[in-house]
């Protein structure tokens, strides 16, 4: 059955566009369907201080085709000697949208994060005062902690001590993949929100480990137990406003991938609108996808719904490219194992 439904012009409100060649092959991905995206800040070496956030501004825009319309909206990296001086200039001179928390060592460039969370305590209370949001990668690094127990974990030692600490901090809890951190989020006031992937409502952690170890399918935080990707599934297509997406679509080159120690990170950015439109109509959720997708996200962060739309028509399966070339080697598209009959038009 062709069908078609239109959505406002989407935002991705977690994106990994990295720098130079990878940049340049990977911002059309998702210029061509996104208005916006949240650019996270984690480049070698990070997006640290206002003037390292408007020179990544300034690249980002210089590599996008012409004829392409995007607004990056640009995140500071938080370390432990972030100024909150540096940061409210930042935000008053609308430069950054938000703030990046990697605890140090949790993931791809994440080395120069927070250890002492005490260490931050000036900055994020600065942010509560001028409404400026924390993004959060949720994950302990505690050797000790178990890979699967690590977001459920850090809810309780790091995430809600800060939350008591900092009252009036708006925090976004990234990439969540647990019923723990759902039902976290739902309990919380407006001040809490959580992104949530396309590739997470797609993978449990069987389709990772199962049959043989799929390097394109490892991410962090790492797809749990089915019942976590059910969880997100109802919060993503159940029109809370308080979940949106994120696709955290975060590139490497394939030899990076398919390696003994491969790199974290699913590169989604080229098919996530019509898988997430498959994901919604099977979820008999269609009507709500516009939320999740060009809606939810721009509320919480105070932005405007974006001008325009973008169509997507069920046809026959769609062929998407199994990689796309980038000037940094071959870059792996996301396969969701199942055929997909969305795609977008024009
Ligand atoms: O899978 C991931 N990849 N998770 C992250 O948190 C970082 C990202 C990256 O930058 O590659
Ligand atoms: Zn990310």
């Amino acid at each position: 059955m062709s069908m078609r439904i239109t959505l406002g012009r989407p935002d991705d409100m977690h994106l990994h566009l990295r720098d130079g060649a990878m940049l340049e092959a990977v911002l059309p991905e998702t210029a061509r369907h996104f208005a916006r995206a949240i650019v996270m800040p984690n480049l070698v070496p990070p997006v640290v201080t206002g003037r390292d956030a408007a020179a990544y501004r300034a690249r980002i825009l210089a590599a996008l085709p012409a004829g392409m319309a995007f607004e990056p909206l640009m995140t500071l990296y938080l370390t432990e000697a972030t100024e909150a001086e540096d940061v409210a200039a930042a935000h008053a001179a609308g430069l950054i949208r938000a703030v990046k928390l990697y605890p140090a060592g949790a993931t791809t460039n994440s080395q120069s994060g927070v250890r002492d969370f005490d260490r931050v305590r000036g900055v994020l209370e600065r942010m509560a005062e001028i409404g400026l949001t924390l993004c959060v990668h949720g994950e302990v690094t505690d050797p000790e902690i178990d890979i699967f127990d690590r977001e459920a974990v850090f809810i309780d030692r790091v995430l809600e001590p800060i939350r008591r600490a900092t009252p009036g901090l708006r925090v976004v809890m990234e990439h969540v993949t647990t019923s723990d951190a759902v039902d976290y989020v739902r309990a919380g006031d407006e001040t809490l929100a959580a992104t949530i992937t396309t590739h997470h409502l797609i993978l449990n952690r069987n389709h990772i480990l199962a049959g043989g170890i799929r390097p394109h399918y490892y991410c962090l935080p790492v797809a749990k137990r089915e019942r976590h990707r059910l969880a997100l599934r109802a919060a993503a297509t159940g029109g809370e406003t308080r979940f949106f997406l994120g696709t955290d679509s975060a590139p490497h080159p394939d030899s990076l991938k398919e390696s003994a120690c491969g790199c974290a990170g699913c590169f989604t950015a080229t098919n996530t609108l019509p898988i997430l439109a498959h994901v919604f109509e099977e979820e008999g959720a269609l009507d709500r996808l516009e939320g999740f997708t060009s809606r939810h996200g721009a509320a919480f962060y105070g932005l405007a719904p974006n001008p325009g739309t973008v169509t997507l028509i069920r046809g026959e399966p769609v062929a998407f490219p199994a990689r796309i070339e980038t000037g940094a080697g071959p870059v792996t598209v996301f396969d969701p194992g199942f055929a997909v009959c969305w795609r977008v038009a024009g």
